[in-house]
């Protein structure tokens, strides 16, 4: 299976690397439009083979998309990534430029590709790659939710004292600071529900420690994080890559599921060979309900300035 990354900063750099040490890929090409600094990083991976045990074979390209033919999953994490302070949407000026001339770069080299997307605002840009490449819908993955569940269930192994291992939920929504919703209500230590041993109070704190995840590591590190961003990303190009047909909340198009059209959220999915295999409609209360429709009237707002 050939796997191309575009863009080998930090997140693609992680995403690669992630992928190389769970060795399910026989190639992975890293492509960025910096001179030679694919070729680099992919060099320094390449030297951690012997030391981390992989065999995947990782190349690096300047912009030449004639290396990534016939790749069947494609990840794009290019574009400018977010300082403290901004925030995701502000970044669709750039980045939707740069995402719609690599999307169909990819294409162009590989018709049955699978494309993960990651530059943000990360379902704006996803529903552009729609836009843009018609591809079938479930060859087109928005990565957000897969992180934002990491995240979430970061936070609440914290608050339970646990390890994260013990820990199960996830997050549906818009990829924002605001518009993420972290599903409490269902989330479980162990098959318990963790309503059970957490309060109402401590839980709306996880909640806002999750939403504003990517915000605070962004304070903290000078720009936006790039380990838990590269690890959600290679969990979802293994499952395709494996068939595994995990369930993850991926930013989707969706076209009635949830009362939702012609948009890109996150709802969980089923991802496999085939991409989206399946959308899973899950029963929301009506707070639920409420949120993701709000949630989805802001993805709206930032997909009109695709216009
Ligand atoms: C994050 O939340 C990169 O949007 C990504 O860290």
């Amino acid at each position: 299976m050939k796997i191309t990354v575009v863009g080998a900063g930090a997140v693609g750099a992680s995403c690669a690397e992630y992928i190389a040490i769970k060795d399910f890929a026989s190639e992975v090409v890293l492509l960025d439009i910096k001179e030679g600094y694919a070729e680099g990083k992919a060099m320094d991976l390449m030297q951690t083979a012997t030391l981390n045990g992989f065999d995947t074979t990782i190349t690096g390209t300047t912009g030449d998309y004639s290396k990534t033919k016939d790749s069947q999953v494609a990840v794009i994490t290019s574009g400018i990534p977010r300082k403290p302070g901004m925030t995701r949407e502000e970044l669709i000026g750039i980045n939707a430029g740069i995402v719609k001339d690599v999307a169909s770069q990819l294409v162009k080299h590989s018709p049955d590709v699978t494309i993960i997307v990651v530059s943000n605002p990360m379902d704006t840009m996803t529903y552009l790659a729609h836009k843009e490449l018609n591809l079938p819908k479930n060859r087109i993955i928005g990565m957000g939710g897969a992180l934002d569940s990491a995240r979430f269930k970061y936070r609440l192994s914290e608050a339970l004292e646990c390890p994260a291992s013990d820990v199960d939920g996830m997050v549906i929504g818009g990829h924002s600071d605001t518009g993420m919703l972290p599903l409490t209500r269902l989330a479980t230590r162990n098959s318990v529900r963790v309503t059970e041993f957490l309060s109402e109070e401590r839980l709306s704190q996880v909640s806002e420690d999750t939403k504003v995840g990517g915000a605070t590591l962004t304070k903290l590190l000078g720009t936006s994080a790039w380990y838990a961003p590269g690890a959600a990303v290679s969990s979802l190009v293994q499952s395709i890559a494996c068939d595994q047909k995990k369930m993850f909340p991926c930013s989707s198009l969706l076209e009635g599921e949830y009362g939702l059209n012609d948009i890109c959220i996150g709802v969980p999915v089923i991802i496999g060979k085939n991409g989206i295999e399946k959308i899973v409609d899950i029963d929301l209360n009506d707070e639920e309900k409420a949120k993701l429709k709000e949630s989805a009237e802001a993805v709206r707002k930032t997909n009109g300035l695709l216009e």
